[in-house]
């Protein structure tokens, strides 16, 4: 069976074997908020997409309570490892699929969604505005979590930063200017598609409800900030403290300080149940608890 796999699991899996999966990659490096909140959502009879799946943990977490689960990414090589780790796991009600959101043609002519999430992938694509009414018409519901500048009222302002460090970083970036931007041919080699730093825009919450309700999604949930969905008082506070107190030491900062943002948004109100993330019925499956060793 091994044979057939093109792709690495993930380190630290426990299979329905018993056998713990081993390599380069621990599964548990995969954001523990968002496999929180991916256990805390109630997905009975429900059909997910999720959108830069990476490695694919948090969809087949999302598996467990989903009735189906189709994961995109644009590297070749991560949706070879969530390949993997699904077939060892033995989940069938999971797909995965190399896709690039940038295409326009992706999201046509495919069966719509209950919930569409997209974990750590706003701040990534080259137009957000584009991006959410391409997937719009397929989605009944958004969790979304991105990186957002730190700004008073950041929840009612709308407002993207565009940090221009991003761009001089991420080979991707440089890749996309050279071959002419939103449109062009882009020859990019599957290892140069990095999930790291790309910092194209970084809308606040503000400007991606703004999206959204222009886009029919009225019902809007924030979960809240950063790894323990904080209030925004109080990401507002440490945020501004930690970059004074980091300038003072002589240390490099952006010029506005960054936080992660969770919200979720409905075309119809509680299409999306979502149990407390931090409460203490919401586990790690048990094949991914052997992932902390
Ligand atoms: C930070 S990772 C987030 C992974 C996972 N969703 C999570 O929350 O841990 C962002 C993922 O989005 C993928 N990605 C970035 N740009 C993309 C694009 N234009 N189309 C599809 N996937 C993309 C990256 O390859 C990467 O796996």
């Amino acid at each position: 069976m091994e044979k057939q796999l093109s792709g690495e699991p993930l380190s630290g899996l426990r299979l329905p074997t018993g056998e713990i999966t081993t390599g380069d990659r621990p599964a548990r490096t995969l954001r523990k908020r968002n496999a929180r909140i991916a256990r805390a959502l109630n997905l009975a009879g429900k059909r997910v997409l999720d959108i830069g799946c990476a490695e694919g943990l948090h969809s087949l977490y999302m598996s467990e309570s989903a009735k189906e689960v189709v994961g995109i990414d644009h590297r070749q090589s991560v949706i070879d490892r969530a390949e993997a780790n699904r077939q060892l796991l033995g989940i069938s009600n999971v797909t995965f699929k190399c896709g690039d959101v940038r295409d326009r043609e992706l999201f046509g002519g495919i069966e719509r969604f209950d919930l569409v999430v997209a974990w750590g992938l706003l701040h990534r694509v080259a137009d957000v505005f584009s991006f959410l009414q391409s997937v719009g018409p397929v989605a009944d519901a958004f969790s979304l979590e991105w990186r957002t500048p730190v700004l008073p009222f950041m929840s009612r302002l709308s407002l993207a930063y565009h940090s221009p460090i991003g761009d001089a970083l991420d080979p991707m970036n440089l890749e996309f200017r050279k071959n002419g931007g939103e449109g062009g041919e882009r020859a990019i080699a599957d290892s140069e598609k990095i999930e790291g730093y790309t910092g194209f825009w970084e809308p606040t919450p503000g400007a991606v409800r703004t999206i959204c309700r222009r886009l029919g999604f009225h019902h809007i949930r924030l979960l809240g900030y950063g790894e323990n969905l904080k209030s925004e008082f109080r990401t507002v506070a440490r945020a501004w403290t930690g970059q004074a107190i980091r300038k003072l030491a002589g240390k490099a900062v952006h010029q506005i300080p960054l936080a992660r943002v969770h919200m979720v948004f409905e075309k119809e109100p509680g299409m999306i149940e979502l149990r407390d993330p931090f409460g203490s019925d919401v586990k790690l499956p048990e094949w991914e608890q052997a992932a902390r060793f």
